[in-house]
């Protein structure tokens, strides 16, 4: 498999990922609507890269570019990044995050059986897990019991994605549950870029950094964990954009539907992450204790057996190596990629 369409591919986790598959000899293509992502982001890639990838600006939920694009190229495999994210927004408006992530995804693989393209890979959340019952996770878990329309519409597409295989035995997919990707690519290049305040830990951090930010606050320190504050599976972009390759090679045994959880395996509170940043930057960090956070689920972290056993993959950076690229991104791009410098 050489020829990769990447949806989503200009955002965060996509970006990446098409670095790797470009330095690794695939060709990729890329679809996305830009409505959280930005063209400069191209410039980027292809200055890390020496390679363009051919790029269409287009939505996923529309038939008539999906069309277009595989007629004019031969699509092995899919990636489907594209989607809205924002866990509080999801919130206030669950039926744009059902619409955009669910139909979106319903029509992309409608298309893709159109045109006999049947690999696919899904990028899935460990949100899936709801509040588990112990840590660490694995795969056999139960899931169900998502906190919000965002994590709902994850656990829907997954459904689906098992309905589809079982109807259609030509399609191979692999689900994979992200835990919480975080970091850059090394060269400062690209890296996490959201749009008004953060609602995610690490780029929170790197904003009161560069000093965006007055000072974090912390979620809560009264959790039932070692310093009081959540513990999650950080994982740097770079080493989840590398599963996405792994996955890819899966999807040649023809597996049907296969599921990995991709994290590190190493549970970090907030406070660790925070330490790690001070690090990277030489000086304390202003923060300070605030109410938890609805939702939040004291601690999640995965089981690497399966991914590490089935498809190689193994995670290379630690939250040092995560802090430290995070705030070379943000300390080069203190505005992400509106402007260089200011
Ligand atoms: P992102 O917002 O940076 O990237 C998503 C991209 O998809 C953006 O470029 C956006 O413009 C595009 N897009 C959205 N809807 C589209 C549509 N209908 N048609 C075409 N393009 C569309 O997000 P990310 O962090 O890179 O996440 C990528 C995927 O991974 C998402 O599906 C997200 O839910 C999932 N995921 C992310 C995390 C995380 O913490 N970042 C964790 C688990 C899963
Ligand atoms: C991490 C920890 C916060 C911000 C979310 C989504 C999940 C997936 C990944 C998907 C928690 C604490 C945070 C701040 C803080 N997204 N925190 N102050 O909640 O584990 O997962 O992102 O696509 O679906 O739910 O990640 O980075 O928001 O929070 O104290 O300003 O940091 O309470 O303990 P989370 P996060």
């Amino acid at each position: 498999m050489k020829n990769i369409l990447v949806t989503g591919g200009t955002g965060y986790i996509g970006s990446h990922t098409v670095v790797e598959l470009i330095n690794l000899g695939y060709n990729v293509v890329i679809v996305d609507n830009l409505s959280n992502s930005k063209e400069i982001v191209l410039d980027r890639i292809e200055t890390i890269t020496n390679v363009r990838p051919k790029f269409y600006l287009g939505d996923i939920r529309d038939r008539e570019i999906l069309d277009k694009i595989f007629d004019e190229n031969k699509i092995d495999c899919v990636i489907n990044f594209a989607g809205l994210k924002a866990v509080g927004e999801s919130v206030r408006i669950p039926l744009e995050y059902y619409e955009n992530n669910i139909y979106g995804a319903v029509v992309l693989l409608e298309e893709m059986q159109k045109h006999k393209v049947y690999n696919f890979i899904f990028s899935s959340s460990a949100t899936v897990y709801g509040d588990p019952t112990s840590v660490p996770v694995d795969e056999t878990f139960p899931t169900g019991g998502t906190t919000n329309p965002y994590g709902t519409t994850k656990l829907f597409i997954e459904r689906i994605l098992m309905d589809l295989s079982k109807s259609d035995p030509n399609f191979n997919i692999a689900i994979l549950r992200y835990f919480n990707p975080i970091g850059a690519h090394p060269s400062g290049l690209m890296g996490e870029d959201p749009n008004g305040i953060p609602n995610n830990l690490a780029p929170y951090i790197t904003q009161v950094m560069v000093g965006k930010r007055e000072c974090l606050n912390i979620f809560g320190d009264d959790y039932d964990t070692p310093d009081g504050t959540c513990i999650r599976d950080y994982i740097h972009v770079c080493d989840l954009a590398y599963g996405h390759v792994c996955a890819i090679k899966k999807l040649e045994s023809k597996p049907g539907v296969v599921i990995y959880n991709l994290g590190t395996g190493k549970g970090s509170s907030v406070f660790d992450v925070l330490h790690a940043f001070e690090k990277a930057y030489g000086k304390p960090i202003p923060y300070k204790i605030a109410p938890r956070r609805e939702g939040d689920v004291t601690a999640n972290y995965t089981k690497v057996a399966k991914a590490m056993n089935e498809i190689g993959f193994i995670a290379k950076y630690n939250i040092d190596d995560m802090a430290r690229d995070a705030w070379n991104w943000q300390k080069n791009n203190p505005n992400g990629y509106e402007k260089k410098n200011d």
